[in-house]
């Protein structure tokens, strides 16, 4: 177990400066990505832009949000209400959306933009988006199915990372005050807790129901080492994913699950604090890190520092302020010329003898989602922000 006695907090001038070089980077960005968005992925650590039709496509629109909470300065607004029109037309017209990631897809582009400036289609967008998540809800085991044709009895599985969607449903019932919403996410973490986190408080990725009798089958690897190992980003999801739900529920129970998954993470960390991409990993075994999978956890670290009491919140406070000095020290780009992202050293996928990816994808890259909760952590230590989740 790591000793956190040993390792500095991140300082204020740290913090600011690591701040102002990260919105420098979305600014200069904005040229390239406001009519097209940016891919999921670097390639040799610059962005390509891509079309909107992918999983990833509400983190670059995300971190233009953020950046205008930052600077107040409008070009960001201008540029990311400019998004929100293309993320309505892609829900209104169901452009690769039979999949459950509407809420990493429409919580930090249009929640994050209707909440900072009210914008009407900006809140249509992310009710639609809401609605089409509540279509992948399944009677046979209570969970939203993730991946393939929605019915598919070949699909018929949840998967770690969703608990990130949930927020979308929380929001939807707030705002239109339909607790359906709100009743099919508790059920969802419900039954992935039950089911998806093991007795060490480690994750499995994703796990199989029965289509006809909804009874529980197995826990799968997609992206991780092996079935029984847990994918340093699912662990990230888990940890995140509960706090968010326990700020909206208050249930203890998804605390005293939280401190077990957190824990299993943070025992597993290296010497530096930025895990392997798989938790089986260990130093010396040469195998890349995911930054993502830190900045993930910072993020989930400080959201459960808010909704907690003193000495727990300061506790937790201190450890994502350790967290986030070492990622910034290790991955963070520092220089626009190396690259146009955020943070160094992520993984999307990387193929394993035992898992279902086929070939490398996105390794020892920026990938989205991490320069997106890289800049969310800054922007949490920073003071006070109220979640776009
Ligand atoms: N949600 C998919 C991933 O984290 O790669």
């Amino acid at each position: 177990m790591i000793d956190f006695n040993k390792y500095p907090e991140l300082g204020v001038s740290e913090l600011q400066e690591a701040m102002n070089f990260a919105v420098m980077q979305v600014r200069n960005n904005l040229p390239d990505f406001t009519y097209e968005l940016q891919a999921d992925t670097s390639e040799g650590q610059f962005y390509p832009n891509v079309e909107n039709v992918e999983w990833t496509n509400g983190f670059w629109p995300g971190e233009v949000w953020l950046a205008y909470e930052r600077t107040g300065d409008p070009i960001f607004m201008y540029a990311g209400l400019i998004m929100v029109q293309s993320f309505l037309e892609r829900i209104e017209n169901k452009v690769e959306v039979d999949h459950h990631d509407m809420g990493f897809l429409y919580t930090p582009s249009c929640v994050a933009a209707y909440q900072l400036t009210g914008d009407e289609d900006a809140r249509t967008a992310a009710l639609l988006a809401a609605d089409q998540l509540i279509t992948r809800w399944k009677d046979k085991g209570q969970f939203l199915q993730a991946w393939g044709p929605n019915n598919s009895p070949d699909h018929h599985r949840l998967i770690i990372d969703c608990l990130l969607n949930l927020g979308l449903l929380y929001w939807a019932a707030e705002e239109t005050g339909d607790e359906y919403y709100s009743e099919i996410a508790h059920q969802h973490i419900d039954t992935t807790l039950r089911y998806a986190i093991r007795e060490d408080g480690s994750a499995y990725h994703t796990f199989f129901f029965d289509p006809q009798t909804g009874e529980p089958v197995k826990g799968v690897t997609h992206q991780g080492y092996k079935d029984d190992s847990s994918w340093a980003r699912g662990q990230a999801w888990a940890v995140y994913g509960i706090a968010i739900s326990y700020r909206y529920t208050a249930n203890e129970e998804y605390k005293e699950t939280f401190k077990k998954v957190l824990n299993y993470y943070l025992d597993k960390l290296p010497a530096n604090l930025v895990p392997y991409w798989d938790l089986d990993f260990s130093e010396g075994s040469g195998e890349p890190w995911d930054s993502s999978a830190s900045a993930i956890v910072i993020c989930g670290l400080l959201e459960m520092a808010d909704v907690s009491e003193e000495e727990e919140s300061r506790e937790y406070w201190q450890i994502a302020s350790k967290l986030a000095k070492a990622l910034i020290d290790t991955c963070a780009v520092k220089d626009a010329e190396t690259s146009n992202g955020l943070l160094l050293h992520g993984v999307y996928a990387k193929h394993s003898p035992y898992n279902g990816i086929k070939a490398d994808n996105g390794v020892d890259e920026c990938v989205s989602w991490g320069d997106y909760f890289y800049l969310e952590a800054l922007t949490r230590l920073s003071g006070n922000w109220s979640p776009y989740w």
